[in-house]
């Protein structure tokens, strides 16, 4: 068994971070989302692993490497444009051959792993095997209807009308039979060779379509509240660590992570939180369900079920909550303009100010 984990995408939900970075390489409590998702595919037993890259290949592949460090083997597919997720599984019928797959959306977090997931599909090899959970508000997902018995009848994508509240999550089992129902299908309204229509296509062929209804927690982390909630989760499940050095002054009230170089003075810092390697946090409280990656510095201010990427530095700004705060930024106070806010602000970004 294979697996094809997807990272390319235009990611148009999480800009402006996705401009200039992967959003499979936001952090999740300082460790990339895409890591979470590697982990548990070496965790399932499978080696062989395809990863569809677009815009941002170099990145990944810098970032993953040859996959050894998970202990797989990782071949990188260039997808020319975002042109669906049946068209990553097109683009990558060499690399698959007609091994049985799972197929993993590379911005997709699942608690619990895969491998029990797996396991049940290498017994019954149905066509595919689809992932569903309820989700209170479906319209924003490729939604499944199922009969009486749990069989899946049909798929839409995004309706209007869900005809249930049960969303495909972003894990799939194939095997080779879903090469034939790529090929067979049209793009859809919004260009894109969709795998819902392709499953949709194999249900009509009356192949056999198995659905499991997760019970662990999952979330695409394609926007940022999606991805300050599963950053929540994770850091949910830290263990107090501290390697680098936190001064007499300070205050670390539960779970904390301070990684090795990292300094925290004069500071109240009330976990669960992670402060990464090199990052200095001085005279500042840093509340619940925050990361702050490497080579940051809090400074004079106050942060909270935020997550901070490498290299910024926040100073003397007061409270800033359920922020997504991207790599080289800096965010200080205007000197002597006590009722102006100065911007400088990239395409696309997204701020919200207490006036
Ligand atoms: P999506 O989040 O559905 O799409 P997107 O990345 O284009 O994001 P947005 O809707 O914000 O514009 O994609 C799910 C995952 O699959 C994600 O990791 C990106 C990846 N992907 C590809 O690799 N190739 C594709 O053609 C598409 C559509 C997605």
């Amino acid at each position: 068994m294979k697996a094809l984990v997807l990272s390319g995408g235009a990611g148009t939900r999480l800009r402006p971070i996705t401009h200039t970075s992967a959003k499979q390489l936001v952090p999740v409590a300082n460790k990339p989302v895409l890591f979470y998702g590697l982990e548990s595919i070496a965790a399932a037993g499978i080696t062989e692993v395809g990863v569809i890259v677009g815009d941002t290949a170099a990145e990944i592949e810098e970032a993953v490497g040859d996959g050894s460090k998970f202990g797989l083997e990782i071949t990188y597919i260039p997808q020319d444009r975002p042109l669906g997720l049946a068209h990553a599984v097109l683009i990558a019928r060499d690399f698959l051959g007609d091994d049985d797959f799972v197929m993993y959306l590379g911005d997709n977090f699942i608690v619990g792993g895969i491998s029990e997931l797996v396991d049940e599909f290498r017994v019954n090899r149905p066509a595919a095997q689809i992932l569903l959970t309820h989700v209170p508000d479906p319209r924003s997902f490729g939604v499944a209807e199922l009969d009486s018995e749990g069989q899946v009848i049909g798929l839409e994508e995004k309706p209007e009308s869900p005809k249930s509240d049960l969303a495909l999550v972003g894990v799939y089992l194939f095997t080779s039979v879903i090469h034939e129902a790529v090929r067979a299908i049209e793009p859809s309204w919004r260009g894109e060779l969709e795998i819902t229509h392709a499953i949709q296509h194999l249900i009509d062929l009356h192949a056999d379509v198995h659905s499991t209804v997760i019970k662990g927690y999952w979330k695409d982390t394609g926007n940022v509240v999606d991805m300050l909630e599963v950053n929540r989760t994770v850091l949910e499940t830290i263990e107090h660590r501290v390697d680098g050095e936190v001064d007499e002054r300070s205050e670390l009230v539960g779970r904390v992570v301070v990684e090795e170089g990292a300094r925290v003075t004069g500071s109240r810092v009330v976990g669960p939180v992670i402060i990464g390697a090199g990052t200095v946090v001085s005279d500042s409280y840093v509340g619940p369900f925050t990361s702050v990656s490497e080579n940051c510095r809090i400074q004079d201010s106050e942060l909270e079920f935020s997550i901070v990427l490498r290299d910024s530095s926040i100073q003397g700004v007061g409270r800033i909550e359920s922020s997504l705060i991207g790599r080289h930024v800096e965010v200080t106070p205007t000197v002597g303009m006590p009722t102006v806010h100065r911007l400088v602000l990239g395409d696309h970004s997204k701020v919200q100010i207490h006036s």
